[in-house]
């Protein structure tokens, strides 16, 4: 697709297009703005280096405030090479297509000359990344219900890409820096630069790996196999990075390598859930909770894509694990977080299959 038909979207068009998305689900409902470069120049303070927020794959992230005086998060690309280009088109016609609660909606875009600037709702409370490992970790104002609420948002985020964004979307970068929370702490999927259109009947594409090590499923690190099942892979991580507040991809002494997998395993396989959850938490979790989460967080990483659910399952198994859970303890306390045999036996017995072919996986010892 190239930009050119882009441009050529009246606002009209654009307008009605977006009506005809929408549905029940989708809670706000802008149009695609066009910035001038001015209007974003001095919302940036010329993308003063003081308003940076990061820098990601394909370029540097400012906060700014318009002239109106809302902020905004503008995406600020690198170079205007082909396939950057490529890129822009792509994320600027998937986000134009998506609404939903959960996902991190366009603001607008400026094109031109050599800039390719992405406006975006600016998160006050920042990414996952920056509460579970960056500057926010240490006040811990990620307590256990947020962390719940976190994974039940980003779960149906990513199951309204999956299964009613028409068409069906791939996510195809899901890490704790692409998950934005808002005033509230819901989470808002960001990032869809990455994702492409899967055309109906069509299983998967095979294309070059992007993502980010520690989070991409084996098939798709070896052989470039992209799937819905991919992004699922990438979840299960991300469930337990959030519980648990370790990287996905953890550097031993003398240099090896661990993943988050193959360090929750014996904990799983010991039956002892406590260990788990992040420590930072001194105890204030659910342990039921804790372990539902990390049950869904297991079969979503089963090196065989076939095996792992889809999203609508895990919506609803986060749902059932968490929600249900919830009506059950009015006061999340760490009375009670004592291990129950008899609960979760039948689960380890479980897992432990799943973790023999796991461990016998070449694609695990890649990462
Ligand atoms: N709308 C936003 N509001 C607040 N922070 C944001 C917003 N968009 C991005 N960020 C933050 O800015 C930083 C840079 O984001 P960017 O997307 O460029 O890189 P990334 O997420 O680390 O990697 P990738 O390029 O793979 O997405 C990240 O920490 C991200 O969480
Ligand atoms: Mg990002």
């Amino acid at each position: 697709m190239s930009l050119k038909c882009l441009c050529c979207f009246s606002k009209e068009k654009e307008q009605r297009h977006r009506r005809n998305v929408d549905d029940k689900k989708n809670i706000r409902d802008y149009p695609w703005e066009r910035y001038t470069l001015k209007e974003l120049l001095r919302a940036t303070n010329n993308f003063h280096q003081d308003n940076k927020i990061g820098e990601g794959g394909f370029g540097s992230v400012y906060w700014g405030r318009t002239s109106k005086g809302v902020e905004i998060a503008v995406k600020r690309l690198k170079t205007m090479t082909a396939k950057a280009e490529m890129e822009f088109a792509v994320e600027v016609e998937v986000l134009g297509r998506v609404r939903h609660k959960n996902l991190l909606g366009l603001r607008g875009f400026y094109a031109g000359g050599e800039e390719r600037l992405i406006v975006y709702d600016y998160m006050p409370n920042h990414s996952l990344l920056t509460h579970l490992h960056g500057q926010l970790a240490s006040d811990c104002l990620l307590d256990w219900p947020k962390r719940m609420n976190i994974t039940i948002g980003a779960a149906e985020g990513l199951e309204y890409l999956h299964h009613e964004a028409n068409p069906h979307i791939i996510h195809r970068d899901i890490k704790a820096s692409n998950v934005l929370l808002d005033t509230e702490f819901e989470a808002k999927v960001a990032d869809f630069g990455f994702a492409k259109l899967i055309p109906e009947g069509v299983s998967h594409l095979t294309t070059r790996v992007k993502g980010t090590l520690g989070y991409l499923a084996p098939e798709y690190a070896m052989w470039g196999k992209v799937s819905e099942s991919c992004d699922v892979y990438s979840f299960g991580i991300l469930l337990l990075e959030i519980i648990s507040a370790k990287k996905p991809i953890e550097k031993l002494p003398g240099g090896i390598k661990r993943d988050i997998v193959q360090w929750v395993t014996p904990y799983v396989q010991k039956g002892v859930f406590k260990h788990i959850a992040d420590p930072k938490l001194k105890g204030n979790f659910d342990l039921e909770q804790l372990k539902s989460v990390i049950m869904i967080a297991m079969r979503c990483t089963d090196s065989s894509p076939d095996k792992r659910p889809s999203m609508e399952e895990v919506v609803e198994w986060l749902k059932d694990g968490v929600l249900k859970r919830k009506k059950d303890i009015p006061n999340l306390s760490n009375k009670g977080n004592e291990e129950n045999d008899e609960n979760y036996e039948e689960f380890v017995t479980m897992q432990s299959n799943n973790l023999k072919i796991l461990s016998d996986n070449d694609g695990r010892k890649m990462r």
